[in-house]
């Protein structure tokens, strides 16, 4: 990364074991607004504090803004793709949009570190905000989706990991900042495990145990990991950074991912979503979407670590 670049937030950190994803909506009234304002300037100390009290913790928090929310906070100028969350799909399989206007991403080794930071964060926002969403999720056995399959095993690292989630030059206002998309998915775990093991490789695009990357002679196009490999207009494959987590409680029949992808534009992961969920071609939709129903949907601009502390200036 040049060093000119602002500091991002911690978009690229390294996975954790735990995370908790908190997504609230902004209150009426300009008092709410000059209160989000003002614990802009705040968050990364507060993520100092309380992560400095367990070493090797590797706690993080990402904070990102909804459309619906940026003239309101921070008017112009604002980031160049930030828009709603376009939804994809027929009514029967739908990538829907839920309200949100600020999203929480707090990461760390333990969930009493996550629950601390996430306490100390929500007191600071105190009546500015009303909660609509919150997941605490938990890494399961060796990174595996609550499915059985492992899930990352494709994502970017290193330096290809940042030129694929932080802005450049394309919105020099805005750079080292990132764009956010989170779902909430719910899986039917009966129908998926009556499934044989072979059908739900054919599903996925991978082997289960293994975790290897079924051949293309036998990979179904419509499985998983076909729809999701995207490329550009030189061939080039198009990368986004997932760090999904399975949640849920067994008492109440829920078992759930929440997936969350980073990209230095929302295109990519609209292009994945409408390929997963309008099919490519249309109809030959992702079979993952069978047993997986998307119960959430929000898109959330994440700004430089250095321009989060600067809005707090902000005077719409
Ligand atoms: C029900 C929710 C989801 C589950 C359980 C899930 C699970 C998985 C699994 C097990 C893999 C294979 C291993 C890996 O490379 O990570 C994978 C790959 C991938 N998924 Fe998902 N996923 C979900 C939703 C999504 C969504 C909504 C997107 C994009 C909008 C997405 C994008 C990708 C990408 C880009 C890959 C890597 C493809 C490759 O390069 O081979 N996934 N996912």
């Amino acid at each position: 990364m040049p060093e000119s670049m602002p500091e991002p937030q911690a978009v690229c950190s390294p996975i954790t074991r735990s995370a908790i994803y908190l997504v609230v909506t902004l209150n009426p009234g300009e008092a709410a607004a000059e209160q989000v304002r003002g614990w802009c300037a705040d968050v990364a100390g507060l993520t100092r504090s309380v992560g400095k009290r367990s070493q090797g913790g590797n706690l993080s928090c990402v904070c990102g803004f909804a459309d619906s929310a940026w003239d309101r906070l921070f008017g112009q100028p604002r980031p160049a793709n930030l828009h709603g969350f376009r939804e994809f799909g027929p009514p029967a399989r739908r990538a829907l949009a839920t309200p949100g206007d600020l999203l929480l991403h707090i990461r760390a080794e333990h969930m009493d570190l996550c629950f601390e930071l996430a306490t100390q964060l929500m007191q600071a926002l105190g009546d500015a905000v009303t909660v609509v969403d919150e997941v605490q999720g938990f890494r399961y056995f060796d990174m595996r989706s609550i499915i059985g399959f492992v899930d990352g095993t494709e994502n970017p690292e290193g330096r290809k990991a940042e030129a694929s989630t932080l802005i450049g030059d394309e919105d020099p206002a805005f750079r080292a900042g990132s764009y956010v998309l989170v779902q909430k998915y719910l899986h039917n775990m009966t129908a998926w495990n009556a499934l044989s093991v072979e059908a739900q490789e054919r599903v996925i695009g991978r082997t289960k145990l293994s975790d290897i990357e079924l051949d293309e002679s036998v990979k179904p196009s419509c499985s998983h990991s076909a729809l999701t490999v995207i490329t550009d207009s030189n061939g080039e494959e198009l990368k986004i950074l997932r760090d999904n987590m399975p949640f849920g409680r067994p008492g109440a029949g829920e078992f759930g991912t929440y997936f969350i992808g980073y990209a230095r534009s929302p295109v990519p992961i609209e292009r994945m979503l409408e390929n997963m969920f309008v099919g490519n071609p249309e109809g030959n939709y992702d079979r993952l979407l069978d047993f997986s129903t998307a119960v959430t949907g929000g898109l959330f601009f994440v700004p430089s670590a250095d321009l989060l502390e600067d809005l707090a200036q902000r005077t719409p």
